[in-house]
């Protein structure tokens, strides 16, 4: 959690740390600060809360100059996200930023006091600041070498960046857990971020740190050291795809809304990464990849993910059960690491994560890696620690997702695992020589290709399915609470609705199975309570629309999403939204497979909640208490 920035450079130091913070900031909002050189010293300025609030601070004092500076944006941990609690945090003439955890601050803490120091804030951070101090004054060595010693003193999950007002021009950066990234060359300096997000403004040429190293940043280069041994080591430069333009809100007026209608892309980039081209056809073959080779071989594949990525891992147990006859478990992370789980050698590990850092799936592939049973993972972070960690990555192609609750990462993260589990299906249909299945997995991958414009057509803000959804919304946004119920595909998507409401509009909302309604839940049920159902022409419609006919009869408003040319439902619920497609005139059949629904569900779920947030004023793209890359446990 956390975001941190350092930079040292020719540029106005005020405006890449407040620009960089501003990238950084859906890491956590609680509060933030910079400090910069200043005629020598080193300012520290903070505030609680979101990035405004420094930036009003330094309105009328924006520095340059090439001594370098900090910055940072806040998640609380230890201690309440005040102004005192802000980073940085300076101890003499040392000042620091830090992201993470020091599990043995209370030792250090005992330490500082009885050399007769009064720590200013309640954080663990500050305390690092002291050590530092100790090494330089106590044992007499240099900065970078206190900073190193320091941090061999501390316990957990950690990365810090540190400046010295004896030291201008030098920031020193050690990552443990907590990701960091560096970047330099002789135009714009160095630069150290949380993530690739700040740097991308200036280049795509970034160096990942792994855990303990440290990294010595000046205007004229930067270095590696292995903080264990202070021996030089090397970390070479990773291009990466993104670009800083996708990072603007490019005319929506929030990121959420923006990310939500670049669903169509998510799926169109993430198709054409994953399959081998072949001269204009529909192909079906994928692109050479070491984690399919091991996904053939296996027969038990244990999918690990926290938040929207375990919703995504519901629906992948789904098609890899139904295509490919996997067995397949989706566990939550934080509960899966704390068992005992039984794990076969000739089984697979996938973590499913956007960002590819949170700190309980990485945990997990950590601790399955050491048993030696194969990991892989999905996630939308190239060189993210999640990828680095398992032994094969995916990637989803959503591109940066800023909106702190996940819309199009789901989107991809669902479609990479409807492809791998249609790619296992269709080798297993070649080998039993099933013509039938191989037939429904090949109209599957055609209609992948067509979903694109459906979900874009249902997007367009005049579709029957958008102006649906809003007067749904709207309808129904003081409702009480609100369950979402589905069957089948429907029902992860049912779970993952609910987590949309809670997470940006704070209304109380809860996820069921359809056919769970009865046991329990229905007890809630009166007029001012409102029910979605999910009931598309699939397997499950008649289950489902039963379950709505108990919902209705004890007075609950009832919206129903299904097919756009359903005659039933219209008739049975208070609002009806189509799905932006219909069945065939000929065969009655739907145009697109039930495999394929949730594809367009989940955006409509996404934008319900949008909506009824955007009108209950809430801060949609960073809703109170949350981040959304959370690295501690
Ligand atoms: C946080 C975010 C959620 C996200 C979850 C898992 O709680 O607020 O939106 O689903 O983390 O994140 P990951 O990056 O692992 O998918």
């Amino acid at each position: 959690m956390c975001g941190i920035i350092g930079y040292v450079g020719e540029r106005s130091i005020s405006d890449v740390l407040l620009k960089g913070l501003k990238r950084l900031e859906y890491r956590g909002y609680d509060s933030s600060g910079v400090a910069m050189f200043h005629g020598g010293m080193i300012e520290v300025h903070k505030a609680a809360g979101k990035i405004v609030g420094i930036e009003t601070l330094l309105a009328d004092r924006r520095q340059s100059g090439v001594e370098g500076g900090i910055g940072h944006t806040r998640w609380a941990t230890h201690g309440a996200p005040n102004t005192k609690n802000a980073h940085p945090h300076r101890v003499q003439d040392i000042v620091l930023v830090h992201n993470g955890i020091i599990e043995n601050y209370r030792e250090i803490q005992k330490l500082v006091q009885s050399k007769g120091f009064t720590p200013k804030s309640e954080t663990d951070s500050e305390l690092f600041a002291f050590l530092v101090l100790f090494e330089m004054t106590d044992s007499k060595v240099d900065f970078i070498e206190a900073i190193r010693r320091s941090f061999l003193k501390i316990s957990g999950n950690s990365s810090v960046v540190v400046m010295s007002e004896r030291q201008p021009g030098l920031i020193v950066g050690i990552r443990n857990g907590s990701p960091l990234v560096a970047s330099w060359n002789s135009e714009h300096g160095a630069m150290l971020a949380s993530d690739a997000q700040p740097i991308l403004d200036y280049t795509n040429q970034v160096h990942y740190l792994e855990n303990y190293d440290m990294i010595v940043c000046r205007k004229s280069g930067i270095e590696f050291f292995d903080v264990h041994t202070a021996k030089p080591i090397k970390r070479p430069a990773t291009k990466l795809d993104w670009s800083a333009d996708r990072l603007d809100k490019n005319g929506y007026p929030h990121y959420m809304l923006k990310e939500i209608h670049e669903q169509a892309r998510t799926i169109l980039d993430t198709l054409n990464a994953n399959f081998a081209t072949s001269g204009g056809h529909i192909p079906f073959d994928f692109a050479p990849h070491p984690g399919l080779d091991q996904l053939s071989k296996t027969d038990r594949l244990s999918i690990v993910a926290c938040g929207t990525s375990w919703h995504a891992s519901l629906l992948g147990k789904f098609w890899f059960e139904k295509l490919a006859g996997l067995s397949v478990e989706a566990e939550l992370a934080s509960e899966f690491r704390y068992r005992s789980p039984v794990l076969k050698k000739n089984q697979v590990v996938m973590g499913v994560s956007q960002s590819g850092e949170t700190a309980d799936t990485l945990a997990v592939l950590q601790d399955v890696n050491k048993r030696g049973i194969p990991t892989m993972c999905i996630s939308n972070v190239k060189g993210s620690t999640i990828s680095r960690e398992a032994k094969s990555a995916f990637y989803t192609y959503a591109g940066p997702e800023i909106g702190v609750a996940s819309t199009k990462a789901f989107t991809g993260q669902i479609l990479m695992m409807l492809l791998l589990a249609g790619k296992l299906g269709r080798e297993a249909a070649m080998a039993d020589s099933s013509g039938k299945a191989m037939i429904e997995i090949e109209k599957m991958y055609r209609e992948l290709f067509e979903l694109p414009h459906h979900l874009a057509n249902g997007l367009l803000e005049e579709s029957a399915t958008s102006r649906a959804t809003k007067a749904a919304a709207l309808a129904t946004q003081n409702s009480k609470g609100f369950f979402f119920v589905g069957r089948g595909y429907s029902f992860p998507i049912a779970l993952e609705g609910a987590l949309k409401l809670k997470e940006i509009a704070y209304v109380h909302a809860e996820g069921y199975a359809a056919g769970e309604l009865k046991h329990g839940p229905i007890a809630m049920l009166e007029p001012d309570f409102a029910v979605v159902v999910l009931a598309p022409h699939d397997l499950w419609y008649e289950k489902t629309v039963s379950n709505l006919q108990e919902a209705k009869a004890r007075g609950a408003k009832i919206i129903a999403v299904g097919h756009a040319d359903d005659k039933l439902l219209p008739s049975m619920c208070d609002h009806f939204i189509p799905l932006p497609i219909n069945t065939k005139k000929e065969d009655g059949k739907p145009v697109l497979s039930e495999t394929l629904i949730p594809f367009l569900l989940a955006p409509i779920m996404q934008l319900f909640s949008y909506q009824i947030a955007v009108h209950k004023g809430t801060d949609v793209d960073q809703p109170r208490n949350l981040a959304k890359s959370v690295t501690v446990e």
